[in-house]
């Protein structure tokens, strides 16, 4: 048996692929594919805390990045074969304001900030990893589907390194202009199916199968091993004591699935105790795994959930012609892939899942906004969802939560700016139809004459 291999997520099948293997799925069933470690003859770490000792070597790259100074919990690749360009220097940041507006009690929220990413997201902690994979086997092409920033991220590791021709596909209309600046700057190939996320990405792997082009969608997961490093960095941030909760935005379900691989195997490891509780939030314009999970009861089920569960909703889906819709354009997503590893995660991590409406997300982005961090509005669902579980009793007031800020605010401004603006036409026109009525905490431009004394009143009167 290899140190590294590919392994069926489902433990019946169990089958397994080797390390240099880019086909992402499992050879016998068909199904998802973990990265899987001879544990007892590698030599993982002793205690989390030896981690700390990486700091004080980071004039190395890869005690430098926020995903590789955890090298030794993803150890796939040689360190030589490493590709970094300085992911995850991110922070964990104490936020009583926004504490207030979800209910707990002060010095109970913490944001982990993924939007200080080079490319603006949390994509950066996973594309390193499946960048450092495609080295070792030698890609020269790269693609994936994206609601904007898996591509932005794509786009960023192909022109740093010159490694690879980024081909990003992205649904046409679907994605913020942040984002899509982000595709065309660092010259990505991109094209616009007359579609949403959930056709580019059926096409996307259809692609890469037959050209024979690198996938490095969530699906990949090799990406995950780096999303894994999220939880890693909260840990130390809170000196290793786990919070009672974890709370992320759900579309893909790829970190869901990267985090409850993290904490599955720092507890088969010894190294973790207790482990966190996950909440996963969708918006409700793109809620199939809120559906599934809490309203049809889909579960993990020892690897075989339900099939015919999930065949018949999404049949529902089509038969309805329903379409993911939200303003949260980055988890408008209906077919998420990892939905099966999310699963696992929630079994593991005594899961639940809720959904916010979009009025109740761009609420939320407010609030972070004023106390101190800009999210984009996917980011906010997390906030939004943490204080629905607070208002329903299922999160406690002294409870320790971490929400997870996957992107940063000027991933789409349009947004931003629709939600505080004194125009009610352009309000409408970004809002109107996603059933936003008001915006409760908007922040007004104020209209002044272009006159010393009104601009001066106007200050006195508003600061
Ligand atoms: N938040 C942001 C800002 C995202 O861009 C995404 C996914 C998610 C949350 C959801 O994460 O898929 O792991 O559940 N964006 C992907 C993309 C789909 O193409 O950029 P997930």
């Amino acid at each position: 048996m290899d140190l590294v291999y590919q392994r069926c997520i489902n433990p019946a099948c169990a089958a397994t692929a080797a390390v240099d293997d880019t086909s992402f799925v499992c050879p016998k069933c068909g199904g998802l594919l973990d990265v899987a470690y001879d544990w007892d003859r590698l030599t993982p770490p002793r205690s989390l805390t030896d981690f700390e000792a990486r700091w004080s070597q980071r004039h190395n790259p890869l005690d430098f990045s926020g995903v590789w100074r955890f090298r030794d919990l993803l150890p796939f690749a040689r360190p030589q074969h490493v590709l970094t360009i300085g992911e995850g220097q991110t922070i964990l940041q104490q936020a009583d304001a926004v504490a207030a507006h979800v209910g707990l009690n002060a010095g109970r929220l913490f944001l982990q900030y993924e939007g200080m990413n080079p490319s603006g997201s949390f994509k950066d902690n996973g594309m390193t990893a499946a960048f450092t994979h495609a080295r070792l086997v030698g890609a020269r092409r790269a693609a994936c589907a994206s609601t904007g920033n898996t591509s932005a991220s794509l786009a960023v590791f192909c022109s740093a390194s010159g490694l690879m021709r980024a081909i990003v596909f992205i649904g046409s209309g679907k994605i913020s202009y942040g984002k899509l600046a982000q595709a065309l700057d660092h010259g990505a190939l991109t094209v616009q199916i007359a579609g949403d996320f959930d056709d580019a990405m059926q096409r996307v792997q259809e692609v890469a199968r037959k050209l024979g082009i690198y996938l490095v969608n969530s699906i990949n997961p090799f990406r995950l091993e780096g999303q894994k490093t999220i939880m890693y960095r909260v840990l130390e941030a809170l000196r290793w004591e786990p919070p009672d909760w974890i709370v992320v935005p759900g579309g893909n379900l790829g970190n869901v699935s990267a985090f409850g691989k993290a904490f599955i195997e720092l507890a088969d490891l010894g190294l973790l105790k207790r482990l966190p509780r996950l909440a996963v939030i969708n918006a409700a314009g793109a809620d199939t795994f809120y559906q599934l999970y809490e309203r049809h009861g889909l579960r993990w089920n020892g690897g075989s959930p339900e099939a015919a569960l999930i065949q018949g909703y999404y049949r529902g889906l089509d038969a309805e012609r329903i379409r993911a819709s939200t303003i949260a354009s980055a988890i408008e997503i209906n077919r998420p892939v990892n939905l099966t590893k999310a699963l696992r995660a929630l079994d593991r991590c005594g899961g639940v899942v809720r959904e916010v409406t979009d009025q109740e997300i761009l609420d939320a982005k407010a609030k972070v906004g004023a106390g101190g961090l800009g999210c984009e509005p996917a980011s906010a669902a997390s906030v939004a969802g943490a204080r629905k579980l607070r208002r329903e009793g299922v999160i406690g007031a002294d409870e320790r939560v971490v929400c997870i800020l996957t992107g940063h605010q000027l991933k789409d401004p349009t947004a931003t700016v629709a939600y505080h603006s004194a125009d009610q036409k352009t309000f409408d026109d970004v809002l109107g139809h996603r059933g936003v009525r008001r915006a409760t905490f908007a922040n007004r431009a104020v209209q002044v004459p272009n006159d010393l004394e009104e601009i001066m009143k106007a200050i006195e009167v508003y600061a």
